[in-house]
């Protein structure tokens, strides 16, 4: 936030390319990547575990920002990733992905979906509930097949973030409940049939977390469970899988940990309830997905009208907003923003950033601190790069943005900007009969 890189010129620059320039070249509202930034993250996550020495998976979750261009990257650093539609199956089947390093996440995969995952030979399929276990069955054998699967636990260890964000507490719609048996119960089932691999054990307590003790709770909890299942059915998962949910800073106020200290704490704990369990170590598999994508992103916007509301604070309007970006409006996520030509002037004043969208939970930053700004200045907002373009829509019938991958001073259109032919492309007229 502090620190972004700045040109002679005394613009933000993005992967070494001129951010103005950007604008300036594939327009704007515009999704940009620091691609060494996501090469770097995943880099980090994969040092701990080679510190560490233990077997390990980093599978990018790709629900957080997923196109063919960064399923390459995420293959080009050899990392797994999970997808949880057959829209992300398709879309890394057409990145030409690795299936083995594919995980398939989902509370409910339909039949095609399993199907599809089957048959192009996914590397695991995550149990999430027993109407699952049956369905898959029956793909199972209809292809005449076996498949590897994980179960999805929910470890009852509830995350301090946004509730709609937070997923490992009891009540939650994924996994199998743990203290009614279900799980046990469901390990049953899986171990009993034969065209069933099953590989591990997995739980996933939330997202933007910034406390180690939920994690390191949830990895002892599935030690625990992996303890509980050796000593009733003699089965010992070979991977625990502890999820995403890795916090990342976006604004001043934001202290998260950073990413790998989390990973660090769970691998130690998970070793060390292992050993105290008398385990063999597993495998242990994380699915980070904000703390890749997010800090390497950047929405560039151009600002168009301002509203001045005597004694209260000001609307300044760019030409983007919750259709790109939702997480305001949706979970009152903050941000901060920089003027792309002079990311280091002083502030001057505070106003709200608004999008163009008929709302008027529109906001993209609520307070933001901006130097004087006027029409067709650029605007970047820092850190959109997890759930921003991923959950874009087209409210108003606004076309969704182009992104762009910059590295080493070079930039690259990786979706194209859509076009307003390309919004009604599957519109039929209708005729009353
Ligand atoms: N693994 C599983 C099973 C998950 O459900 C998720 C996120 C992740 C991994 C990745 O979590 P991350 O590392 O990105 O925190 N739309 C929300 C976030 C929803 C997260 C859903 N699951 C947001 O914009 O904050």
């Amino acid at each position: 936030l502090t620190n972004q890189q700045i040109n002679e010129a005394g613009h933000l620059t993005i992967g070494g390319v001129d951010a103005t320039k950007l604008a300036a070249q594939y327009q704007t509202p515009l999704a940009v990547y620091d691609v060494s930034k996501i090469r770097n993250q995943i880099r980090r996550f994969k040092s701990v575990f080679e510190d560490n020495g233990v077997d390990y998976a980093v599978s990018y979750a790709s629900k957080a920002f997923a196109t063919i261009a960064m399923y390459q990257v995420i293959d080009q650093e050899d990392a797994h990733i999970d997808v949880v539609s057959g829209g992300e199956l398709y879309t890394a089947i057409q990145a030409g992905f690795p299936m083995a390093h594919v995980s398939f996440h989902g509370n409910n995969k339909f039949q095609a979906e399993l199907e599809m995952a089957v048959s192009n030979h996914v590397g695991v399929i995550v149990l999430d509930n027993f109407h699952e276990i049956e369905l898959l069955n029956d793909v199972l054998e209809a292809h005449d097949t076996s498949a590897a699967v994980m179960m999805r636990i929910t470890p009852g260890v509830s995350a301090h973030t946004h509730e709609y964000i937070s997923t490992g507490q009891e009540d939650s719609k994924f996994g199998f409940d743990l203290n009614s048996g279900q799980a046990a119960k469901a390990l049953q089932q899986v171990l009993a049939n034969p065209r069933m691999n099953m590989l591990g054990i997995h739980a996933h307590i939330g997202s933007q977390i910034f406390e180690l003790n939920g994690f390191q709770m949830a990895a002892d909890k599935l030690v625990e469970i992996a303890a509980d299942w050796h000593a009733q059915f003699g089965y010992q998962p070979e991977v625990i899988n502890v999820g995403g949910g890795f916090g990342i800073q976006y604004t001043k106020d934001d202290h998260p940990l950073a990413p790998e200290a989390f990973v660090d704490a769970i691998v130690k704990t998970i070793k060390q309830s292992a050993s105290d369990r008398g385990l063999d170590m597993p495998a242990v598999w994380i699915e980070p997905g904000r703390s890749i994508a997010g800090p390497a992103g950047y929405s560039l916007y151009t600002v168009g009208s301002r509203k001045d509301v005597p004694g209260l604070q000001s609307y300044l309007t760019v030409d983007g907003g919750m259709g790109d970006n939702i997480r305001p409006a949706l979970y009152q996520a903050e941000y901060e923003a920089v003027l792309a030509n002079d990311p280091a002037a002083k502030p001057t004043e505070t106003v709200h950033l608004a999008g163009k969208y008929c709302e008027s939970g529109d906001i993209l930053i609520d307070n933001a601190k901006l130097p004087a700004t006027k029409p067709g200045d650029v605007v970047a907002i820092l850190d959109t790069g997890a759930y921003g373009y991923s959950m874009a829509s087209n409210y108003n019938r606004n076309p969704r943005p182009a992104v762009v991958f910059v590295e080493n001073g070079e930039s690259a259109l990786v979706v194209e900007r859509e076009s307003y032919a390309d919004l009604t492309r599957l519109d039929r007229p209708y005729q009353a009969k």
